[in-house]
């Protein structure tokens, strides 16, 4: 039984693997797939720390390693989003201008990268003032880059 059971595994985490064989079309997509991803770690994190600092969240000691979530995954947004691509079949809200002016996106990536890195540090500190008062300049370098980079939805 464990035998058949370990070959229906194997098949069905090959198969998928198979069938995403490089081709442009794919390739294209996990990119994007990919970079959406980072955005969605990101967007988590802020999530999570908001709604323990309004105390919707059922936990409200975890807004120091959130806070440390979001600045790494800061981070990881530039090689996330420095190879081009629009995407076959998954949808991106990606504006092309990105590769066209990517001095201007690297530009609001560290910014964003530095506010976090700042976020981080103050939610260390654990005072709930200083932490809401830096979330406000970390929520300005998301929407920077929304109103430049992203298409409107
Ligand atoms: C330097 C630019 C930049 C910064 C800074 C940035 N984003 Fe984004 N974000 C983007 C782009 C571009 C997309 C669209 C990606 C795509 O669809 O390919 C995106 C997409 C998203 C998405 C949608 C993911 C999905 O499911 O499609 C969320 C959520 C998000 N960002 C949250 C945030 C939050 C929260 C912050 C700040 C804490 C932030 N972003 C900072 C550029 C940025």
């Amino acid at each position: 039984m464990h035998f058949l059971k370990s070959i229906a595994v194997a098949a069905a985490v090959a198969l998928p693997m198979l069938s995403a064989a490089p081709g442009f079309a794919a390739e294209e997509d996990a990119i994007v797939k990919y970079r959406i991803n980072n955005m969605k770690a990101v967007g988590g994190a802020m999530g999570n720390i908001v709604a323990q600092l309004k105390g919707e969240a059922p936990v409200k000691d975890q807004i120091a390693a959130y806070a440390s979530i979001l600045s790494q995954s800061a981070t990881l947004s530039a090689p996330a989003f420095k190879d081009k691509a629009m995407g076959m079949e998954v949808k991106t809200t990606a504006k092309a201008d990105i590769w066209t002016d990517w001095d201007k996106f690297e530009g609001g990536l560290k910014k964003f990268e530095a506010e976090t890195a700042k976020l981080a540090e103050v939610a260390q500190a654990g005072n709930m003032g200083a932490i809401g008062a830096q979330l406000q300049e970390v929520g300005k370098t998301c929407k920077a880059c929304h109103d430049n980079f992203r298409e409107k939805h």
